[in-house]
């Protein structure tokens, strides 16, 4: 999947430009300029001519996204301790002047978008069919990469209006915000550091580096424009390669409309507006079944897998995505070697998976359910021996539950306590309606995540079902509000606008967040 990577990707890392980086130190930081990757070098990179053979523009230099320059930050950092950079004057660009893009290419990045949509819509169905396990043709990865890069693009306003589960959609955006909201603000972690008054929250000046994994097609892109701490640098990662096209377009658009995301929210703390739109880089990678390290901008930021690594991103997100990685023991190491080598001391680890309380609590109800059949069906067949014998081969009830619009099912048995031992491996096919068709994902054993987890120095901060999120956080001044305006419930505190079946998909997830220590 490494070669996915270059696609229309950032160019090697360009030591001249470092050069004249280095000599801009005083007058042109990326904060600056606006965050703006627009005006540092050609659009390709490598050479000074555009995919069509043509020099480009001063207008084509805004359309792809930069090598991201680390070497940049020192002079944000530096400046925390004299004048902040929001105190002078800044210098923006002109709205929508990084993402603009001629109508040609436009028309091109659709017609591919489309046409790739198309493919792996026809071959999704061959590929479930074929099973996707070890004894299928297709690996997991690959049917779960066809599946969402045959998700459409439906746009926003018929996500907001035309959606059976538009209720839930907001909801989960609505979670993701608060996810985001409670836990990107920058504080220091270590031992002793708010006695030594480092919490960085406070500080002014500091810019967050987030890096999503699993970052589908960009869904999370405004939340991060809205949150409470100015986003410096955004990475998306996702093995989806239409997805990521998609991301890229989404980005583009939010810069044409002037960096501000859809505004109006601000951020959790002091009702900010950001007004400049963050650096945003993306690559088609597998981040369960490869190291991510040999992606420029990672390296560039900081990717250390020892606990002594300062450098690194602050936030590295996983929003519905970790599950696919519990497939085995290897993938599930692989993707928290990724997680805590990019993430910098003190750095988060946020996100949201299925709930294992949830699913084993069904499991063990169904084999309940099932021994207590199986009892009955004996002690009668005593009395009157059956002549309803099952065929060999003919397969056993496997646990199975949802509602309308939902279905999770086990393809076979299932631990009798609920408890999934090994952690590893748990298939289950999950649906939802409009979003996943029957894709396989694997149980994320908490207890066992947690304790995974611990050995790639990863603390666990907070995890809580999508429930509880909603009573604890729903009259929050900030989140209230926010839950109102995103449509999640009537405006003045009135009733949730999300349905029971609804809320019965959304607790099957819980959200979590670990510090790296
Ligand atoms: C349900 S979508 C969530 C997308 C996005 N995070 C959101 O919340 O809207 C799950 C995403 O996980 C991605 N994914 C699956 N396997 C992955 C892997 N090996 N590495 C990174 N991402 C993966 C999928 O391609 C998909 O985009």
């Amino acid at each position: 999947m490494a070669g996915d990577a270059t696609e229309e990707q950032p160019q090697p890392f360009d030591a001249k430009r470092l050069d004249s980086a280095k000599r801009r130190k005083h007058s042109d930081s990326p904060i600056a300029n606006g965050g703006s990757s627009s005006n540092r070098g050609n659009s390709r990179g490598d050479d000074s001519h555009n995919r069509n053979g043509k020099k480009p523009s001063l207008h084509d230099e805004g359309e792809y996204p930069q090598p991201f320059d680390a070497k940049k930050l020192e002079p944000a950092k530096k400046r925390q301790r004299s004048t902040s950079p929001s105190d002078a004057p800044r210098r923006q660009k002109r709205p929508g002047q990084r993402a603009r893009i001629s109508n040609s290419e436009a028309a091109s990045i659709r017609q591919r978008a489309e046409q790739r949509e198309r493919e792996a819509a026809a071959s999704i169905g061959a590929a479930v069919a074929q099973g996707g396990g070890p004894g299928g043709l297709r690996g997991i990865n690959e049917i779960v990469r066809e599946h969402y890069n045959a998700v459409p693009e439906r746009g926003r306003d018929w996500r907001k209006t035309g959606s059976r589960i538009k209720g839930l959609r907001v909801f989960n955006n609505w979670v993701k915000s608060t996810l985001i909201q409670k836990f990107s603000p920058d504080e220091d972690h270590t031992p002793g550091a708010h006695e030594r008054g480092r919490d960085m929250a406070g500080e002014r000046g500091h810019e967050l580096l987030v890096l999503d994994i699993g970052c589908g097609k960009g869904g999370d892109l405004g939340k991060w424009q809205q949150a409470p701490h100015r986003v410096q640098l955004y990475v998306g990662l996702d093995p989806a390669d239409v997805s990521i096209d998609q991301a890229k377009e989404r980005f583009r658009s939010m810069g044409s409309h002037g960096g501000g995301g859809r505004g109006g929210r601000g951020g959790h703390r002091g009702g900010r507006q950001q007004q400049h739109l963050f650096d945003g880089r993306f690559y088609a990678k597998d981040c369960f079944g490869e190291s991510i390290g040999d992606i420029d901008v990672i390296q560039q930021v900081g990717f250390d897998p020892t606990p002594m690594g300062r450098s690194g991103f602050d936030i590295v997100s996983m929003m519905f995505c970790m599950h696919y990685a519990f497939e085995s023991e290897e993938k599930a190491r692989m993707m928290l070697q990724n997680v805590s080598s990019s993430l910098k001391k003190g750095g988060r680890f946020l996100g949201c998976i299925p709930n294992s309380d949830v699913i084993g609590d069904r499991v063990t109800k169904f084999n309940e359910r099932a021994a207590a059949k199986k009892k009955k069906s004996e002690s009668t067949e005593e009395a009157a021996p059956s002549t309803e014998e099952k065929e060999e081969g003919e397969a056993e009830d496997t646990a199975e539950w949802g509602n309308e619009l939902y279905r999770v099912r086990f393809p076979g048995k299932t631990p009798e306590d609920g408890i999934f031992r090994p952690p590893f491996g748990w298939k289950y096919s999950f649906f939802l309606d409009e979003a996943v068709e029957e894709v396989p994902e694997y149980v994320v054993p908490w207890e066992a995540f947690r304790a995974i987890a611990e050995d790639y120095n990863l603390e666990l901060q907070y995890h809580q079902s999508f429930r509880d999120i909603w009573e604890t956080e729903k009259d929050d001044h900030i989140l209230g509000p926010l839950s109102e305006r995103m449509g999640v419930r009537e405006r003045g505190r009135g009733p949730l606008l999300v349905s029971p079946e609804e809320m019965e998909v959304a607790n099957f997830y819980v959200a979590f967040c670990f510090y790296k220590v």
